[in-house]
């Protein structure tokens, strides 16, 4: 690194959109000069010239988190005073001037709605301005923005990216932060997108997953093309090994959908349909728009067109005057659909949002208390949906090497390196090669299941 180069490290906390948008601001930040170094490449930020904390609000926990990263700037810019920190995000949009009084250093909030303008506010602070906040909603958000270096140039050493088809939602759960701080739903243009997932391609990366709060409403804002449409479209584009995407909402999922999800062969076998309760009585008070019946009846019919189809979750335990009668659906709810995986958060009280302000808030002893059984409960099913994998050939699409050898790999597998990759339900699976090819799909033959990985050979080694 030149020693008059400037450096911008960007930390990012979040989801996957959180990421994406990272990028983003990272090319804006390379476009003004900078040198960006993303948050996991091990160097101290405090030695940057440039802090950006990219920060969510979904839950109490990570916005704590961004107010703590960014606290230790305080004192650093004692020593520092050129030092640059800006707060980015959703925490930047939900709190505006008000993050100024507990971070007093902070030069830029850049709320989620204003990230168009960012190149302007950094050429402002570089020529001296101090104290800029800026939330102000503006229309077009991602087709002003350059691509980043990290996303055009060295792409290809990432076998996956993720490309956002569509900002903001329209649903308003009662618990969600997300209508609040990311706007109304807007979807980009399918010319956009298809350009950008033939760029990404053309640099060498396999799989693509596809982001939005919800995705099965995509091109509702437009008269034009609707989800399964996009998916075909991007099932076309050459050279694509894999395309997921994420979030589906399961009041929207059409019979379009599950029939695309059947019928084109680059979309992987496995659907993320986040339920967040199996109790009606909870479901109503959260707003989702769908009754337990009618999840169970749409994964009867996905299963029904597509029966090697994997289905992954959201839960919500804890959300207010749940009882134990209604937690206690919603483990029924698990032992029925048996996910291969669950992701579970004990609900945390969000001022933005309507629940925040429900009577009979849950103890958090209990929440916690729920929250431990639900996901012991899931252990089991992802060991047996591992399980049934024992003795079946799949497709894995090669990552890299794996941070662990298996047992006695060396004196088992001269000459071999272990790999890792995931499987089309996204199970990772480990395995040994001679001549691995990241980015590769390979067939491996499942030998043992553990809950959250499996081990196998190449079909080739038999
Ligand atoms: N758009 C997606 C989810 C976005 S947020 C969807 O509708 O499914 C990701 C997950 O965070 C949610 O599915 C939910 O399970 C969880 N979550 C959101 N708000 C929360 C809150 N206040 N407390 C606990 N978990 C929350
Ligand atoms: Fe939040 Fe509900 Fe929108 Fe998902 S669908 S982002 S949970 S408001
Ligand atoms: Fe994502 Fe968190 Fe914002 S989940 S949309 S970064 S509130």
């Amino acid at each position: 690194m030149k020693s008059d180069e400037q450096v911008a490290y960007i930390h990012t906390i979040g989801c996957q959109m959180n990421i994406y948008d990272s990028q983003r601001l990272g090319a804006i930040l390379e476009s003004c000069g900078y040198k960006t170094v993303f948050g996991d490449n091990g160097m101290d930020p405090e030695q940057a010239d440039l802090v950006l904390c990219n920060t969510c609000s979904i839950r109490h926990k990570a916005e704590e988190k961004a107010f703590s990263f960014l606290g230790r700037f305080n004192a650093v810019k004692q020593k520092n005073p050129h030092l640059i920190t800006i707060m980015a995000g959703c925490v930047a949009q939900q709190e505006g001037e008000n993050a100024f009084s507990r971070l007093p250093h902070l030069n830029l909030v850049l709320g989620t709605q204003a990230f168009a303008r960012f190149g302007q506010h950094v050429q402002s602070l570089q020529s001296g301005k101090r104290r800029i906040c800026d939330t102000q909603s503006c229309e077009q958000i991602f087709e002003t923005m350059a691509d980043s270096k990290k996303h055009t140039e060295s792409a290809g050493q990432n076998v996956s990216e993720f490309v956002t088809i569509m900002q903001g939602c329209n649903n308003f759960c009662t618990y969600c932060v997300v209508p609040y701080v990311r706007g109304r739903e807007k979807s980009r243009s399918v010319t956009a997108i298809v350009k950008e997932v033939e760029r990404l391609v053309a640099r060498g990366v396999s799989e693509i997953t596809l982001l939005g709060q919800n995705v099965n409403s995509y091109g509702g804002d437009q008269a034009g093309t609707k989800f399964p449409e996009l998916l075909a479209r991007i099932n076309e584009v050459a050279g694509i090994k894999r395309i997921r995407f994420a979030t589906s909402h399961p009041k929207d999922i059409s019979d379009e959908l599950i029939a695309a999800m059947g019928k084109l062969d680059k979309v992987c076998k496995h659907l993320h349909l986040p339920v967040q309760s199996g109790s009606d009585r909870i479901l109503r008070k959260m707003n989702r728009g769908y009754t337990r019946d009618l999840y169970l009846s749409r994964v009867r019919a996905l299963r029904e067109i597509c029966p090697e189809i994997a289905l992954s979750t959201d839960m919500i335990v804890g959300f207010p005057s749940e009882t134990r009668e209604d937690f206690e659906q919603t483990m029924d709810l698990v032992s029925q659909v048996e996910y291969h995986s669950l992701f579970a958060f004990a609900y945390s009280k969000r001022s933005s949002a309507p629940a925040s302000k429900f009577p009979n808030q849950v103890e958090e002893s209990e929440k916690r208390l729920r929250l431990n059984q639900l996901l012991q409960f899931q252990e089991t099913i992802s060991l047996k949906k591992n399980q049934e994998t024992v003795g079946q050939v799949v497709d894995v699409l090669i990552e890299g090497k794996s941070a662990r050898g298996h047992d006695g790999f060396a004196s088992r597998f001269p000459g071999c390196v272990q790999m890792k990759g995931r499987t089309q339900a996204n199970q990772v699976v480990h395995f040994p090669m001679s001549s691995p090819e990241v980015g590769e799909l390979v067939q491996i033959k499942i030998e043992d299941a553990y809950s959250h990985s499996l081990w196998g050979l190449p079909i080739t080694f038999s």
